[in-house]
């Protein structure tokens, strides 16, 4: 493309879109990078410049871009339909997916409620959980629980469950209310233990809050493993499964938001596995499709299904639905990206890699402006801090993590931070020398950022 072109689309973007996250008078003020193709683990600009996508377009991309298999899935269901409703019709796609998922999701979950993000599926969870207490006749049992730092979406259910106050506090007023607790958070421990010694004791606060309101509790929703938008904040081990046996001993759901950590960014197709954790309700989205197209889904228990069954004029029916629920186009997509996992034996293959990420972290945790590395797989967080000694925090006006993902740029890596802290998330199809590259412009970023700072 040449640079007219270039510039024309600048200021049409400039001129007429509002970007997600984004304060709009700096990015007027600033030339953006505009993507118009893709090939495994890059992305291509319209120069033609190619960059690592460090963080996998958001969290989402799998086998890599274009990747001729999911290009012919949707190729192939273009043939036949692009989209029909799920309202009082089915269709082919949503219903072998519906299998798919099912098969590889915790034996806990057996029904699929479709919708397109993560945070709709987040909503529909709430949703659920609320309903079926009172079909229960718990009526009482009206609130949630969730973490500190928490990050489900930005719908306002998704923003009442959430804990994070720089995106959150404005909305207040809208939200309902839920109750906070502690974060697993072991770098910045608000009780300033540490794990191990510590036994857990974040868990004893969760106890406090379960032991003093179950009977106005619905359900506790958390991301397994790893809170992935407040920063990759690592949880230690031992705490999901804590979390559940709570759950059970004082009768309240367990939702476990597997939005980012799903479909093999952790390691294993799903975060809990890791801790043989079963919930009542679970959220995908993100890797669902593999990247390509807005799909998500609820997956839930045969309980809490069983209990909306009922005749027509008793009302247990669950009153909601999407446009694009159970969208065919993306299903197709969604069966291949599954299908992909096995015939490619992906998670297999990662263990491998997840090492190499390891191992260069510990390389990146001995320079002077790092904290802490936290690694749970494919997603990673480096937190940059001003005194390594005393854990003290870059102010907001440093803004050390933006200054390294604008270096990671120049040295051809796209990357996103959260605060200071500097997220790397590849596309599970990375190449270990594309991996190796990754870390090391990271790096590179890094020293050259902080040493001016
Ligand atoms: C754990 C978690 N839940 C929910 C969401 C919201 O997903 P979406 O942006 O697709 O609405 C996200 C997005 O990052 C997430 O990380």
């Amino acid at each position: 493309m040449n640079m007219n072109d270039k510039n024309s689309l600048v200021d049409i973007d400039r001129k007429h879109i509002w970007h997600p996250f984004t304060q709009m008078k700096e990015w007027e003020g600033s030339t953006p990078i505009i993507i118009e193709s893709g090939q495994g683990s890059y992305l291509i600009d319209v120069e033609g410049n190619r960059y690592i996508d460090g963080v996998s377009s958001l969290w989402v991309t799998v086998h890599g871009h274009r990747k001729k298999e999911l290009d012919d899935a949707i190729r192939d269901q273009l043939n036949k339909i692009a989209h029909s409703t799920m309202l009082g019709l089915s269709n082919v796609p949503s219903i072998e997916l519906a299998k798919k998922l099912i098969h590889i999701s915790p034996e806990s979950l057996t029904r699929v409620f479709y919708s397109d993000s993560g945070s709709t599926a987040v909503e529909i969870a709430l949703k659920m959980a609320f309903q079926f207490r009172q079909l229960r006749g718990q009526k009482s049992k009206t609130k949630f629980i969730s973490l500190k730092e928490a990050y489900h979406g930005d719908t306002i259910g998704a923003v009442s469950v959430g804990g994070m106050d720089i995106f959150h506090q404005i909305f207040k007023p809208l939200l309902f209310d839920s109750m906070m607790v502690m974060s697993p958070f072991c770098y910045r421990c608000e009780k300033s233990l540490e794990y191990p010694s510590c036994k857990l004791e974040c868990l004893n606060d969760l106890e406090e809050v379960m032991n003093k309101h179950h009977h106005e509790v619905a359900a506790l929703i958390m991301e397994p493993l790893m809170q992935g938008a407040a920063g990759m904040i690592a949880h230690p081990q031992g705490y999901l499964k804590g979390a559940r046996e709570l759950c059970d001993k004082y009768d309240i759901h367990l939702i476990l938001d597997e939005v980012a950590t799903g479909f093999g960014r952790t390691g294993k197709m799903f975060a809990c596995e890791h801790e043989n954790v079963s919930p009542d309700l679970m959220t995908v989205a993100k890797g669902i499709s593999g990247g390509y197209l807005p799909l998500a889904a609820t997956l839930a228990s045969e309980e809490i299904y069983e209990a909306f069954k009922g005749e027509h004029e008793e009302m247990k029916t669950f009153f909601h639905g999407h446009t694009y629920t159970g969208n065919p186009l993306a299903s197709a997509v969604a069966i291949k990206n599954i299908e992909l996992f096995e015939e490619e034996k992906l998670l297999d293959k990662l263990q491998d890699k997840i090492a190499l990420i390891a191992n260069r972290l510990e390389e990146i945790k001995g320079l002077p402006h790092v904290g802490d590395v936290r690694q749970k797989g494919f997603m990673v967080g480096i937190e940059l801090v001003r005194d390594k000694r005393q854990r003290t925090e870059y102010s907001t006006a440093d803004r050390a993590g933006h200054k390294v993902i604008l270096e990671a740029r120049r040295q051809g890596v796209i990357i996103r931070p959260l605060g200071n802290v500097v997220v790397l998330m590849p596309p599970l199809s990375i190449s270990m020398d594309e991996l190796k590259q990754l870390l090391d412009l990271v790096h590179k970023s890094i020293v050259t950022v902080t040493n001016k700072l």
